[in-house]
């Protein structure tokens, strides 16, 4: 297949943006795993996201922009004052790794919404996806929102390269923009702004945990752990599955002694054929940052199984559990 990946200059990002403009598909690098981009205000480009990615059309779509006042323009102008206070008190965690849902204002799309009264809405915190928006108001003199989900197949494991965009999606975009490897590499935090009476919620961990968002928004917020439903679409089992076998383990195990049995851990150890880990510094954020990319590389080198054991839950160690409970296939 032919490469579509370009590099971040001036004039990529000019074509890029015209691309955007004209209705066409573009990876993006973000600081969190690469999108699948399109103007978001066009239905037809958003229909040939769900298109490309084999996506469901009853899971919404995050609309990105690049600067506080056209985030909160995406949301109702009626917003109830405490739902207000609570977005502008979020407003210095953007541009980053933090998409927040609320009311929306009632031109968003539906195919954006997938129907619903709510709208996704986040700052990305890489200089590229910032440029590209950048350039896409200056020449439409008016901010046109990017629809981007994660620029994976549906159901397969987050992109944190160009490349990784390119092997699942090269056929459907105009131009991957390679921005490096994704520095947070697990998609952002969703939190949910409640109503006038309920706390806000986080719907999907990130690098924002629990205590922070607490604390940014001095009160109570919920969190979804352990609680059924999920109100989330796509929330659901299996959503970033290797195509091997993937179980987790505890560090209790016993010694793993088949050459086709792979098992990836998260201390800094030296690796072996079957033996790697996630973080080669053993910080939690470096496993992060290596997760989707490791997970991929173990799918192609054709082991029979791959163990992964557990880290610990603490900080980002939350999501990354959350990840790997829902990329497991199977039981141990
Ligand atoms: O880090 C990220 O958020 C990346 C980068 C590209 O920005 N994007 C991303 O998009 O992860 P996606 O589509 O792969 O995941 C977005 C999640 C989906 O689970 C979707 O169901 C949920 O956000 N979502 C979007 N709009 C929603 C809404 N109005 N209500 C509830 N959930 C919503
Ligand atoms: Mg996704």
């Amino acid at each position: 297949m032919i490469s579509k990946i370009v590099f971040p200059s001036e004039e990529s990002i000019a074509l890029a943006a015209a691309s955007l403009l004209d209705g066409r598909l573009i990876g993006l690098p973000t600081e969190t795993v690469y999108g699948l981009a399109a103007r978001g205000d066009d239905p037809t480009a958003v229909e040939s996201i769900f298109f490309a990615k084999g996506r469901p059309r009853h899971n919404p779509l995050i609309l990105h922009v690049a600067d506080p006042e056209d985030a909160l323009a995406i949301f109702a102008d009626d917003l109830h004052p405490v739902l207000h206070r609570r977005l502008v008190r979020l407003i210095p965690l953007w541009p980053g790794p933090l998409t927040v849902i609320g009311p929306r204002r009632n031109d968003v799309l539906d195919c954006v919404t997938a129907g619903g009264d709510t709208v996704a809405v986040r700052i990305p915190d890489h200089p590229v996806a910032l440029a590209v928006l950048r350039t896409m108001k200056s020449i439409a003199k008016r901010p046109i929102p990017l629809a981007a989900p994660s620029a994976n197949v549906s159901n397969y494991i987050s992109p944190t390269t160009a490349a990784h965009v390119q092997a699942g999606l090269g056929g459907s975009v105009a131009a991957i923009i390679d921005g490096g490897p994704c520095r947070v590499g697990l998609e952002s935090t969703i939190l949910f702004l409640g109503t006038s009476d309920t706390p806000p919620r986080i719907l999907r961990r990130g690098h924002f945990d629990l205590d922070e968002l607490r604390d940014r928004l001095g009160e109570h917020v919920e969190s979804i752990a352990g609680e059924e439903p999920i109100r989330a679409p796509g929330q659901f089992a299996k959503h970033y599955s290797p195509r091997t076998e993937m179980v987790l383990i505890d560090n209790e195990a016993s010694p793993n002694d088949s050459p086709e049995v792979l098992r990836i851990g998260f201390d800094a150890v030296d690796e072996t054929g079957n033996q790697w880990t996630f973080a080669t510094d053993g910080s939690l954020a470096t496993a992060a940052a290596n997760l989707y990319g490791r997970l991929r590389q173990a799918d192609e080198t054709g082991f029979r199984r791959i163990e992964v054991v557990t880290c610990a839950e603490t900080g980002i160690g939350m999501a990354i559990m959350d990840r790997l409970r829902r990329a497991q296939n199977s039981e141990v």
